[in-house]
């Protein structure tokens, strides 16, 4: 690990019962056993369909879920099992963006009520300065003029204005680590360009890391330096963004590639994810044996039904979790030593 390391997420696992299942309780891992780090100021794409546990693994990050087993490491810092009270110094450098943005803002207080409130929950500032700052900020995501945007109340702006006041409200703790859950994919293509665009200059402004959850395979194209595919709660392959698009090791990532379209601009195409319809993917019960995309898998084989397959790395910088990968590695290394 260098010494830029800003998050380490080691054996991740997150267990919960089944609502409903309360005389038999039936229980999922929506995160099962996830190992991943990312470096300061790394932008890292979480992508996969949906039920596949990006949330939950996004919120366990941000500790508003605890995690049942694993480790968790903020700059080396041991924070998996933080109390209320540290809980708050974490929440000052992790910041999580959600999904809905609209349910996340209060409709009777204006844009400024809301991010002063923010600001003040997390540091001790006189108010203009918290304004000057707040100012600066509307201006950079390019809500300007800043004064009127601060006046208006949350229906008054529009969903690319809303996705762009949410950025300030997170920025404005100026965290380290801003946890973005679908941040475009309520947005149609022009402003979702626009929003990536401002995530990528956020990044270089403030040295701000990302975990940039999607469903949307263009969107994470454009502004990702590395991806990790889940499906079944389970990390099943790792690599550069252009490396896993191009060269997808795993048969599941190679089925979302196919399944998008990359010849759309930026994924029109999309629909934002259905939220949860109490559909449980039978990949994420505790009950399940073997490989999560064995019954999908064109390659699977015997042991897929039996056994998980291991992450491994097949370069540095490109891991994957797959029985017939590992065989077609396995005999071009032995191939190679001849
Ligand atoms: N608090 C919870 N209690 C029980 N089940 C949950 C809870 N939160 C999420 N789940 C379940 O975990 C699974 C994964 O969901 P989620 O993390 O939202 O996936 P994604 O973001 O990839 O769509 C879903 O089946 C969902 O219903
Ligand atoms: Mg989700």
């Amino acid at each position: 690990m260098g010494n830029d390391t800003l998050l380490q997420v080691k054996d991740l696992v997150v267990r919960f019962r089944v609502p409903g299942s309360k005389y038999r309780p039936t229980f999922i891992r929506p995160v099962n056993g996830v190992t991943f780090s990312m470096q300061q100021g790394e932008i890292v794409g979480i992508v996969g369909e949906s039920g596949s546990g990006k949330t939950t693994l996004g919120r366990t990050i941000v500790r508003m879920v605890s995690p049942t087993s694993g480790e968790i490491r903020l700059r080396g810092r041991d924070v998996t099992r933080l109390g209320r009270r540290q809980l708050s110094g974490y929440w000052r450098e992790v910041q999580m963006m959600f999904q809905d943005v609209y349910a996340s803002f209060n409709p009777v207080f204006t844009v400024g009520q809301q991010l002063r409130y923010v600001v003040n929950k997390h540091r001790d500032q006189h108010r203009q300065d918290v304004d000057v700052e707040l100012d600066r900020l509307l201006g950079v995501t390019g809500l300007t003029p800043p004064d009127v945007f601060r006046r208006k109340l949350p229906h008054e702006l529009s969903g690319g204005q809303r996705q762009r006041v949410a950025l300030v409200r997170a920025l404005a703790v100026m965290p380290k680590l801003l946890v973005a859950d679908e941040p475009v994919s309520m947005l149609d293509v022009s402003l979702r360009a626009d929003v990536l665009n401002l995530i990528l200059n956020l990044r270089d402004e403030f040295g701000l890391s990302y975990l940039f959850i999607t469903h949307d395979l263009p969107s994470a194209r454009a502004v990702c330096d590395r991806i990790l595919v889940m499906y079944g709660g389970r990390v099943v392959e790792i690599a550069f963004a252009d490396d896993l698009l191009d060269q997808p090791l795993h048969p599941y990532t190679q089925r979302l590639i196919s399944a998008a379209d990359f010849a759309e601009d930026s994924g029109l195409q999309t629909a934002p994810p259905a939220e949860d319809a109490g559909q449980v993917m039978a990949e994420l019960l505790e009950s399940y044996k073997g490989c999560p995309f064995r019954r999908k898998c064109p390659l699977a084989m015997d042991i897929c039904e039996t056994v998980d397959p291991a992450f491994r790395a097949v370069s540095p910088t490109h891991s994957v979790a797959c029985h017939a990968v590992d065989d077609a590695v396995a005999s071009e290394a032995r191939g190679s030593l001849q």
